[in-house]
């Protein structure tokens, strides 16, 4: 396995993925990490990530002595970039300071000499930057193989140890040949075995979840989405029925939602899954409000409520529920974290993290290191069936806060009959995959209107479809008319309640891809 040492990198998880993508298996852990446990694997190589220290700053982070005399020993070769290469400078006697101003973005490297990891770069590339501190002098027995305008070394090579240090970043899209230096390294280099599945994911998972719980039980809320379906099948052929899952139908889900759900995951995957209709008690509770957060929050709190009672029901009949399962992804983690940073808090996710610390379950997040389109490997990996595995994702609140203004019983069935209609007609069409996420929205607005011989006064709808990799940005999906038409004719012939549509085509920023 490649060993990829975290100095906090926003992108650590990210090198991770990079190599995940050459079919190597590879383990992130803490740049503190010690000798004896890397010694318990095979390691082909090391990669130190970046992070946001400076090497010389009191306290800052350093590989551990025992792990520089394993490398030296075992030749195993490492890969520094940005703080990374700062560690392999402030370990072998370079020199490193804060450069005169920060350097950030697309900037254009000149390649110098022959590098192994360059193999297939041309002379100028771009690759992507984002560091203040920069080398001045290369460590004893390393050679300069890039540059800048800006900087002198970005680049360094030292053939005899098999280490290289980057000041750039070879792992985010913004360097379009990065890939080909990580490869060079992973491949060329260390001779990684590429035979590593997404498969052996779910294998690993399964193992070590047995372990942790031994004969314990775990609870885990499902929604339908493929987060949730992917971590909840694992978690079943990991303990079969000693893992209860918890649908709690809301009235706010999409049309016959629950009654699918319960199919899919109850009779095809055989998922020990409780469903609870609190309908009632959710609508009841939004009756009569009409401010998004606060509509968040009472369906949070009340689902927190729900989900509580319903684990004390377990512990009752089984005597124990000591485990919570979260399909939690990578981008929820940092999403989350720059939800309760200072940055302003613009929507209040609910399922990320939003159980009380009184319920005292231990988290179990299998998702955890893995981006979208990886849990939809995973998936398909997992024998789940494709509209389940493709299927766009779905807010916790969900058609509360595509309901705009108050949240009624009859507003709601509308807008299921409307999206569900929506869903029909891009999957119809083909474009359902296209597209990243895509639902109706009915507006708080009526619209005159003719049909037959009589005058309507009804209800509007919006249609938004957002093509995005991260859904951090986004744009508005360039529907083809054929299909715009098609849409508006079935939604106002067929839902009684509206008489117009309309399409959402604002971007992400300014605009956010729900209304509310
Ligand atoms: P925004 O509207 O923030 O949406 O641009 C980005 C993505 O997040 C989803 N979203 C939510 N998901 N609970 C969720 O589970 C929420 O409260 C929530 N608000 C937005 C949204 O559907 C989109 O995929």
């Amino acid at each position: 396995q490649v060993a990829i040492l975290d100095f906090g990198s926003q992108y650590s998880h990210l090198i991770a993925r990079r190599v995940r993508e050459m079919n190597v298996y590879c383990e992130l852990y803490s740049c503190l990490v010690t000798r004896s446990i890397l010694e318990e694997h095979k390691i082909t190589g090391i990669i130190l990530s970046g992070g946001p220290s400076s090497v010389y700053e009191e306290g800052s982070p350093h590989v551990e002595k025992g792990v520089w005399e394993m490398i030296k020993e075992k030749g195993i070769p490492v890969l520094g970039i940005c703080y990374g290469m700062q560690e392999l400078a402030f370990v072998f006697g370079g020199c490193v300071a804060p450069g005169q101003e920060r350097e950030y973005g697309k900037t254009t490297m000149k390649t110098t000499g022959s590098c192994k990891i360059f193999e297939g770069l041309d002379s100028e590339e771009i690759m992507w930057m984002s560091h203040g501190d920069k080398l001045h002098e290369v460590p004893e027995g390393f050679t300069k193989c890039g540059s800048t305008d800006n900087a002198e070394f970005v680049a360094i090579q030292n053939l005899e140890k098999k280490m290289w240090g980057l000041q750039f970043h070879p792992e985010v899209t913004h360097s379009p040949k990065g890939s080909i230096v990580l490869k060079n390294f992973v491949i060329g280099v260390c001779s990684s075995p590429t035979d590593w599945k997404m498969k052996d994911y779910a294998e690993e998972f399964i193992e070590s979840v047995r372990k942790q719980v031994g004969d314990g039980h775990v609870i885990g809320a499902v929604s339908g989405g493929v987060d949730s379906t992917v971590a909840a099948v694992l978690m079943n052929r990991a303990i079969g029925d000693r893992f209860h899952a918890v649908l709690v139908d809301n009235g706010c889900l999409r049309l016959n939602e629950s009654t699918k759900v319960l199919k899919r995951l109850r009779e095809d995957c055989g998922i020990n899954l409780r469903c609870v209709n609190a309908s009632e008690l959710f609508l009841g509770k939004l009756a009569g409000v009409t401010e998004p957060e606060k509509k968040r929050k009472i369906i949070g709190g009340t689902f927190i409520d729900i989900f509580q009672e319903e684990a004390n029901k377990i512990i009752e009949s089984s005597g124990a529920c000591d485990f919570l399962l979260q399909g939690t992804l990578y981008p929820d983690v940092i999403e989350s974290i720059s939800y309760k940073g200072p940055s302003a808090t613009i929507k209040t996710h609910h399922n990320v993290g939003g159980l009380p610390a009184s319920m005292k379950l231990k988290l179990i997040e299998p998702l955890r290191e893995l981006f979208k389109d990886e849990v939809r490997e995973l998936g398909v990996a997992l024998g789940i069936d494709e509209p389940s595995v493709w299927r766009h994702p779905f807010p916790g609140p969900g058609l509360a806060i595509r309901v705009l203004g108050e949240v009624t019983p009859d507003r709601v069935k509308i807008l299921q009959e409307a999206d569900d209609i929506l869903i029909q007609e891009l999957w119809k069409f083909n474009v359902y995959r296209d597209i990243a996420q895509a639902f109706a929205v009915l507006l708080p607005v009526k619209s005159v209107g003719v049909m037959g011989d009589g005058r309507t006064y009804e209800n509007v709808c919006s249609i938004r479809c957002v093509t995005t990799t991260d859904f951090m940005t986004a744009e508005f999906y360039r529907m083809p008319y054929e299909l715009m038409e098609s849409i508006s004719n079935r939604i106002i012939n067929e839902v009684r309640g509206i008489n117009r549509v309309c399409y959402d085509i604002s971007s992400k920023p300014p605009a956010t891809v729900e209304w509310e």
